[in-house]
């Protein structure tokens, strides 16, 4: 279902009673003044996951992962398997973030299989995309947009895409302070909706939550959710202050 959703996405920031801290923090600020109708998630590093699920178990907040492995369990050193992290309690998952993509060399095909790993193991993928600079200057945005999540998510059967969450991140206005204009983040996420609605349909295009991720902050948040089209947002800097992260939530 279609759902209003504000998450954090703290990258690889804070240490272990930063983490605590901010967790415990964002928590009381909600306790004080939630809207309902708002879904907030937050995603620290993997060492911090488990103590967040753990803070939150008794108020609203959901817990996601920003990575997971494409394999079920064995001899990858390093990696973290979807049924790990449901066994902390672990809800949403990021995929397809553009730094995975550049630094990680993430392609669709591995993203296609993170995407059926986290399915199997009932973890909902916030799918990540979004274009350059210079795809979005050749006017080639659109195109770049639709081939993400072509590649990576059409081989799901409408029952599969109805629990993914996208997030239309342009690289360009990640961690910038540039974030898209309202215009901007509207249009492509219309035009999301569409490609969505010609795929599996208007009922489960209208029922798909999409995100803006990028330079999103307690300024401009307001004017960005008040597009038909944005269902919240994906926030990185300014998810890493409780006091910012919670008036983005109180933004809609
Ligand atoms: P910033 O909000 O820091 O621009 O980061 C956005 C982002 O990448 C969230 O995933």
């Amino acid at each position: 279902m279609r759902k209003k959703i504000v998450a954090g996405n703290w990258k690889m920031n804070k240490t272990f009673s930063e983490a605590d801290d901010l967790i415990f923090k964002i928590s009381e600020l909600i306790n004080e003044n939630y809207p309902m109708d708002v879904m907030v998630v937050v995603c620290p590093p993997f060492p911090y996951l488990e103590l967040a699920t753990d803070l939150t178990q008794d108020n609203d907040i959901s817990i996601g992962a920003q990575n997971v492995s494409n394999h079920d369990s064995g001899a990858y050193t390093g990696e973290v398997a979807a049924a790990m992290l449901k066994s902390i309690d672990v809800e949403y998952c990021i995929i397809g973030h553009s730094e995975r993509r550049k630094y990680f060399n993430e392609s669709s095909k591995l993203l296609a299989e993170k995407v059926n790993i986290l399915l199997k193991n009932d973890i909902i993928p916030i799918f990540c995309c979004g274009e350059l600079l210079p795809e979005r200057e050749a006017n080639n945005h659109f195109n770049i947009v639709e081939k993400q999540i072509t590649d990576a998510l059409w081989h799901l059967d409408s029952e599969q895409f109805k629990k993914i969450v996208l997030a239309y991140e342009p690289v360009w206005a990640i961690g910038t302070g540039v974030n898209a204009t309202p215009e901007q983040a509207q249009e492509m996420h219309a035009f999301i909706r569409g490609i969505i609605s010609t795929k599996y349909g208007t009922e489960v295009a209208e029922n798909t939550t999409i995100l803006y991720g990028g330079s999103c902050n307690s300024k401009n948040a307001k004017e960005l959710f008040a597009n038909p089209d944005v269902d919240g947002g994906l926030i990185g800097g300014a998810s890493l202050k409780a006091e910012e992260f919670v008036k983005i939530i109180e933004s809609f």
